[in-house]
């Protein structure tokens, strides 16, 4: 396995793997690597050639006052991960190679960008469809995956590769949890004992708004009134949005069916967390088996 930093370098090398007529996959991610990682790099390792990992933490993406330079940043033990899943190249480049001196050009997805996350943290997707643009042309993947946990993510990038014509597929993978529910994410390492618990919260509402669509419940607000019920009676969660949307344009519903999205942004202390599920799929965890 190998650590690139140079984005000519890494230019270079996917270009001899594509004229020997292999495929590149690719786990864009900003590091600090847990499950949920591990399952993108598996899969990728299953569908292409030479699998690439990036590990960058994006400044463009963060707000002003937001966690940017308290991300949490391990790259020895990511580079452990990331060679037991099979990964051959991490590219890890510095903010000065990616934004140098002068860059003035960014990608922006419009409406699919707006609602939910784009609401609460302006300017965030910008940053997100920008990198990722970015990183398509420096690692030229022939396949590259994401995680159902961003679920507006993983729509507003797949609008942007369908819209600017990239010849890049996209595959979404599902949500990794822990046994009792919670979402991996690189940012429960921020939870204290009273909070991870406290976090319970966002699986427990999502679990219990599909149980009662399956029991037919389709009525938007009732189903956003048991939603919002579980998530009040929490007393360390503060909500950001928790909504029921159209899965595929985040437009508002009335009446869920299949392809209605909930989705949650909580802030537990001052840590802000999101999850969300396809109302028909359900939530499943091992403790709730
Ligand atoms: P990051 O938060 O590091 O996530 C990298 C990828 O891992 C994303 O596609 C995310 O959806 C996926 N992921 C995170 N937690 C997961 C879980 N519990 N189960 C399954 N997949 C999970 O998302 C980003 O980085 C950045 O915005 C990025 C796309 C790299 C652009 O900077």
């Amino acid at each position: 396995m190998e650590i690139i930093t140079s984005v000519v370098e890494m230019q270079e090398r996917a270009k001899e793997t594509l004229a020997s007529g292999k495929t590149i996959s690719f786990v864009p991610t900003m590091g600090f690597l847990h499950q949920g990682h591990a399952s993108l790099l598996r899969e990728g390792r299953a569908q292409g050639d030479l699998l690439v990992l990036s590990i960058f933490v994006n400044p463009t993406q963060f707000g002003v006052g937001e966690d940017f330079a308290s991300y949490p940043r391990d790259l020895r033990r990511d580079s452990e991960i990331a060679a037991e899943n099979g990964v051959n190249i991490i590219f890890a480049p510095t903010a000065g190679e990616m934004y140098p001196q002068g860059y003035q050009t960014y990608v922006n997805v419009e409406a699919v960008s707006l609602p939910l996350c784009g609401a609460a943290r302006p300017g965030h997707f910008r940053g997100v469809t920008t990198v990722v643009a970015k990183l398509f042309n420096i690692v030229k993947p022939t396949v590259a995956f994401f995680g159902e946990k961003d679920f507006q993510q993983l729509q507003v990038i797949s609008r942007m590769v369908r819209d600017l014509n990239m010849a890049v597929r996209i595959v979404g993978m599902p949500t990794i949890r822990e046994d009792d529910g919670l979402a991996k994410s690189s940012r429960n390492s921020y939870l204290s004992p009273e909070e991870r618990r406290a976090a319970l919260c966002l699986s427990r509402s999502l679990a219990a708004v599909s149980d009662l669509y399956r029991s037919g419940e389709k009525d938007v607000e009732r189903l956003r009134a048991e939603l919002l019920a579980i998530l009040d009676s929490e007393s360390l969660a503060r909500i950001d949005y928790a909504e029921l949307r159209d899965g595929d344009s985040l437009e508002e519903v009335r009446q869920a069916d299949d392809r209605t999205v909930v989705a949650l942004a909580v802030r537990i202390g001052t840590t802000r967390l999101i999850d969300n599920t396809m109302i028909g799929r359900g939530v499943t965890w091992k403790e709730r088996c």
